[in-house]
């Protein structure tokens, strides 16, 4: 479901680039949800630098920005994987869900969701929960159902490098043999 790696990121918060894409509401303060901003060629090769075993051809580097409490249970859209390089974690607990029941949970969808849905907390029990720091980096299954829950008011921010064609198995065993774990 999700990796924390041996290795760390100190690559500093540049000034938010373009909206790439973003999940949220609009609310009479504005947006809230997951924003996700392009970053400069600089930031992007850093990124890759530290995680040489992250194909470039099958990866998309951006900014993740949450300015939200509480993200729902959901499963990303569009991208099977996200290595995660925090920045500020909002003291940020991620947890993992599953189904109770062997039944589809009841979900709905924002307007720009494909493949991604929201799901119902009730119909959900929790398996598994990380607190990132800043700097440390981690591999997340981001089509297993997940949800985010921030300790501070904080702006929580991420370098995010998401693939829809790489797997979860298939990053964490790319990493492995890059460092021959
Ligand atoms: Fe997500």
């Amino acid at each position: 479901m999700f990796s924390k790696l041996d290795i760390q990121h100190q690559i500093p918060l540049e000034p938010y680039g373009d909206i790439y894409t973003q999940f949220g509401i609009n609310t009479p303060n504005g947006f809230s949800g997951i924003a996700y901003h392009h970053i400069s060629s600089d930031i992007q090769d850093q990124i890759f630098n530290t995680c040489p075993w992250a194909p470039r051809s099958a990866f998309n580097a951006l900014l993740m920005v949450i300015n939200r409490m509480h993200i729902p249970p959901h499963n990303d859209d569009g991208i099977k994987v996200s290595i995660n390089l925090y920045i500020d974690t909002a003291d940020a607990v991620t947890t993992f869900h599953r189904n109770k029941k062997s039944t589809a949970a009841g979900y709905m969808k924002l307007p720009n969701q494909t493949n991604g849905s929201i799901y119902n907390a009730e119909d959900l029990e929790p398996v598994a929960q990380f607190k990132a720091q800043s700097g440390e980096i981690y591999v997340l299954d981001v089509t297993s159902l997940h949800s985010v829950d921030c300790g501070t008011s904080n702006i929580r921010t991420a370098y995010v490098i998401q693939s829809p064609f790489f797997s979860y198995d298939q990053t964490m065993e790319s990493y492995k043999k890059y460092y021959d774990l």
